[in-house]
């Protein structure tokens, strides 16, 4: 899905980013600690909050050569389809609400099978996820959530995918956009 004028990039140097002459063989930094540090550090992202209840509102928090972080926010009701983060690693925190996940495990052959038990994550809950991670996130509470995403490296193309029972069939590819 392509940007849409609603997106508000802010683009942040924060605290982790290290100078340009450091990065060189330095190595991928750990997502998990990345996604805590920018989701406690309340006045980069707080301000940014914004809820749309047409389009999932986002925002971007941080732009590096070696990753990129998001602020996302879901009204009730609001959620992603079936998709993966084509070879992109990733982690996030949810700073305010309550989200739900399904995911799915990727078969050698055949089409990935959808994982029975939804996680529920809760304000403070962190995931993270490898490469080859498949989910979709929804707002299934009553109140809005919010939760602050780290992709490694930034996503550029992802796959998404349609539920056929226990299974998961490719539906398509899009570039960078919102269905995260
Ligand atoms: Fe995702």
């Amino acid at each position: 899905m392509p940007h849409t004028e609603r997106e508000r990039i802010v683009m942040t140097r924060h605290p982790l980013s290290p100078s340009p002459s450091t990065r060189k063989n330095r190595p991928r930094r750990n997502l998990v600690e990345i996604a805590t540090r920018l989701s406690g550090q309340r006045e980069l992202w707080e301000p940014l909050v914004r809820y749309d209840p047409i389009s999932r509102y986002y925002a971007r928090l941080a732009k590096e050569p070696d990753f990129e972080a998001w602020l996302l926010t879901w009204v009730p009701g609001q959620g992603t389809e079936w998709h993966d983060h084509g070879g992109s690693a990733g982690a996030f925190v949810v700073v305010r609400g309550e989200l739900t996940e399904r995911s799915a495990t990727v078969a050698q052959d055949g089409p990935p099978s959808v994982v029975d038990e939804p996680r529920v994550l809760s304000d403070g809950s962190l995931r993270a996820f490898g490469t080859k991670h498949i989910h979709r996130v929804t707002n299934n509470g009553l109140e809005p959530a919010v939760s602050v995403h780290v992709y490694a490296p930034a996503l550029v193309e992802m796959t998404s995918y349609a539920e056929d029972g226990p299974r998961l069939w490719q539906t398509g590819s899009q570039l960078i956009g919102v269905n995260w």
